[in-house]
């Protein structure tokens, strides 16, 4: 499934995955759904931890395994329940695009061979979530055939339907009565030049907010126009959202940020922005990039617009164009959401 970011590539991934179970009940046909973001996986162990927890309801024993170990123990559950195991892997293209381990992508695929039945009665089937193409190149041959398939790509949204989209959530997230049309269609015109329905969301969850504050039953135009201007903007993405970035870029703009606001300077050196990376790196258990890696992260960041990357006689400087004041609630926000238990 491909399309650029904030489509709704997850949203439709996880409604097909709902579907699917409950097609499965009505035909008899044990089958069920799980979804990896594999963002927060650093490699072929997270990953298949991440399955075998979703797809054993008792809980299975995985501590200790190794990866080739615990696909073992998920075909033998498998068989046993003669189950068809639905998996998104979603933004696999950061996976790959960052070298991090591939063959667990030709295991899981041709995961039926390790049956002991000359016609397996269970099957992995994988929905591979992505924004562009360009990761399949990267790719060795003998993975990318065993990933042939059909694809389903989504456009960006039309304003026409940016407004029905807001619409609907405004209908579930408020009071009746709280945001008429005109606002909700106000805040599309406004989403659509900055990422999509993603920044609409933000705008009306914003938006409520300062109505909540003023004990306000209904939300005006200035409440949008306040959120609008607080917002940090001019990033390739829209919005200032580290839930788009790889783990690693997520690491690094957040050691970037709280290292700029602390100091007086408009701008940090290499060196001591890759030492706070690092220690970042540590406290969540993740195995820190090289150097060489590092910086091209850094570059990609610096086109995307989550920060300010100059080279002055062969020195680097970081810095950032949005205020950390701005921009902490975001990182705040995308810490809670990928907080991950130590392994
Ligand atoms: N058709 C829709 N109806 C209701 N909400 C939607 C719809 N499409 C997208 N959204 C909402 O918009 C936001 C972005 O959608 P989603 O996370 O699925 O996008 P994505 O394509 O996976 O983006 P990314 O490339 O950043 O991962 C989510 O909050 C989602 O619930
Ligand atoms: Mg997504």
């Amino acid at each position: 499934m491909q399309g650029p970011v904030g489509v709704g590539k997850t949203a439709l991934a996880k409604r097909f995955g709902e579907h699917i179970q409950k097609d499965g009940e009505k035909r008899g046909v044990n089958t069920s759904y799980i979804h990896v973001n594999l963002n927060y996986c650093p490699g072929s162990f997270q990953v298949m931890q991440e399955i075998l927890r979703g797809s054993a309801s008792g809980g299975l024993k995985e501590r200790g395994l190794k990866a080739e170990e615990m696909l073992r123990v998920l075909a033998d559950l498998l068989e046993k329940e003669r189950r068809q195991l639905f998996i998104a892997l979603d933004e696999v293209d950061t996976y790959i695009a960052e070298g991090r381990e591939e063959k667990v992508l030709y295991q899981l695929s041709r995961i039926h061979e390790r049956s002991h039945e000359v016609n397996p009665r269970f099957n992995i089937h994988l929905i591979l979530i992505y924004r562009d193409e360009s990761w399949l190149r990267r790719l060795e041959e003998t993975t990318r055939q065993t990933l042939f398939g059909f694809a389903v790509s989504l456009e960006q949204y039309q304003l026409v339907q940016l407004r029905e989209i807001l619409k609907y959530r405004a209908s579930e997230a408020f009071q009746p009565n709280t945001i008429s049309d005109e606002v909700v269609g106000f805040v599309a015109d406004l989403a659509e030049k900055n990422g999509g329905v993603r920044y609409g969301l933000e705008l009306m969850t914003g938006a409520g907010y300062i109505a909540n504050s003023r004990s306000a039953s209904k939300i005006i135009p200035e409440y949008v126009r306040i959120t609008h201007d607080n917002i940090p903007k001019g990033t390739a993405y829209g919005l200032f959202d580290l839930t788009v970035l790889s783990i690693h870029k997520q690491l690094i703009v957040r050691a970037i940020y709280q290292r700029l606001s602390r100091l007086g300077e408009p701008y940090l050196s290499l060196k001591d922005a890759y030492e706070d990376y690092r220690v970042r790196c540590e406290a969540q258990n993740v195995v820190s990039d090289s150097v060489k890696a590092f910086k091209s992260n850094l570059e990609s960041l610096s086109k995307e617009g989550f920060i300010l990357l100059k080279e002055e006689t062969g020195t680097v400087h970081i810095g950032s164009e949005h205020s950390s004041e701005k921009v902490a609630a975001t990182i705040e926000k995308n810490l809670k959401g990928c907080h991950r238990p130590r392994i």
